[in-house]
């Protein structure tokens, strides 16, 4: 009775099932892989959240396809923030970067087509790329001093039923941005080989040194899909509320749009409270970010100082985002390193292979954990080892 895209194996995986048992057993843990920033101890401004939810103007309905026209000028301010000109007839509003992932695949993707994905990266495009009949296929990031995108193998890797390029910028988990050459060098091919570039910018805002990076959103050079949304920028996941720009050549944009128009004209999927929430949210942004941005810089040098004390275990570079790779030693699978670690000293991390990193010896830790949580989970992992 059921379709084949949805005969998942959905057995949990021996990672899962071990941390539901921990849990159900009432033993303690120590959890490095946070990510619900609700849950941080983070402070927001609770009243001015409530407030915002409570407009009168909730209380008509106004449908439009693209969301309504105010909350796409406040999406338009944050881009002028950074010096990008985006126009409210070139963006719609989402209930989230999955949601746009999704309109976007539908938009571009006959059954079987193909759209490359970054690796490592993050592993919400598996089920995405599944639902929507979509083929993923991996080009690969490689680490020299700092991660970057391996061009020769992605040249390589798109086919005549190639129709999109996924960049995560900066990617999860690796924290690195995608540099202006690089950003130039992906278009020039996408724009050659006819493909779109989709560029995921949850988290562009959380910059650890240097700069604001540059955003894909103004990017007129190929066809360009950019997402963001409330769920990082404001730490507001709870909200669903997100979006996607369509940029690139004239041509192919208005295509773009107005096939997008008709997808989004049939779901009308935003809700009239969040919509007019939005501005108010994203005004608060900054005070949000200041938090994380300090959490993730304390915790990077607490991590930083307990490697100095060992020998075995060393950090990847991070230039942004909400996590930090560590280099364990490859002596057992990194399946088995987190499970040891769970049941040795209750401390919960993210194997590598989670998010596809090709080789063994890599932990994923979320720099958004409480700092002594962070700095006491650390401890037990080092003395692990
Ligand atoms: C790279 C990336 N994109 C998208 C998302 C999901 O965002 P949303 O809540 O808007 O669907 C996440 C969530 O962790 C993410 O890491």
């Amino acid at each position: 009775m059921f379709a084949k895209r949805t005969n998942w194996n959905l057995e949990t995986n021996r990672l899962s099932a071990a941390l539901a048992a921990h849990r159900q057993a009432g033993k303690p843990l120590i959890d490095l892989t946070v990510s619900n920033p609700t849950e941080c101890g983070f402070q927001y401004d609770e009243t001015a959240i409530l407030n915002a939810l409570r407009n009168p103007a909730a209380l008509n309905y106004e449908p439009n396809p693209r969301g309504l026209a105010a909350t796409r000028a406040a999406v338009a301010q944050y881009y002028a923030a950074r010096g990008a000109v985006v126009s409210n007839e070139d963006t719609f509003l989402t209930t989230s970067t999955s949601e746009a992932y999704s309109y976007v695949f539908r938009t571009l993707c006959d059954p079987d087509d193909e759209i490359l994905v970054p690796e490592p990266s993050y592993p919400l495009f598996e089920f995405l790329a599944d639902i929507q009949d979509v083929r993923l296929v991996r080009y690969p990031l490689v680490y020299d001093y700092g991660w970057q995108i391996d061009f020769h193998t992605l040249e390589k890797a798109i086919t005549t039923r190639t129709r999109g390029v996924i960049v995560v910028h900066p990617n999860n988990p690796t924290g690195h941005f995608c540099k202006p050459e690089e950003m130039r060098k992906l278009s020039e091919i996408c724009a050659a080989r006819k493909v779109a570039i989709i560029a995921d910018e949850v988290f562009l805002d959380f910059v650890l040194k240097g700069k604001q990076a540059s955003t894909f959103a103004a990017n007129s050079r190929a066809l360009t899909f950019t997402l963001s949304g409330l769920s990082k920028i404001c730490g507001l996941p709870q909200m669903k509320a997100a979006w996607l720009i369509v940029s690139g050549p004239e041509g192919l944009k208005s295509e773009a749009l107005s096939r997008l128009e008709v997808i989004a004209d049939t779901y009308l999927s935003m809700s009239a409270p969040i919509q007019l929430a939005i501005p108010a949210f994203l005004e608060r942004r900054y005070a949000f970010q200041k938090q994380v941005i300090e959490r993730v810089r304390e915790n990077l040098a607490e991590l930083d100082m307990q490697l100095a004390a060992q020998k075995s275990c060393s950090r990847l570079e991070v230039e942004g985002g909400w996590n930090a790779v560590i280099r364990v030693p490859a002596t057992r699978t990194d399946e088995e390193f987190a499970l040891e670690l769970l049941a040795t000293k209750g401390v919960s991390v993210h194997p590598g292979h989670f998010y596809d990193f090709p080789s063994e010896g890599h932990a994923v830790v979320s720099l958004i954990t409480p700092g002594s949580e962070f700095s006491r989970g650390l401890r037990q992992l080092f003395l692990q080892l």
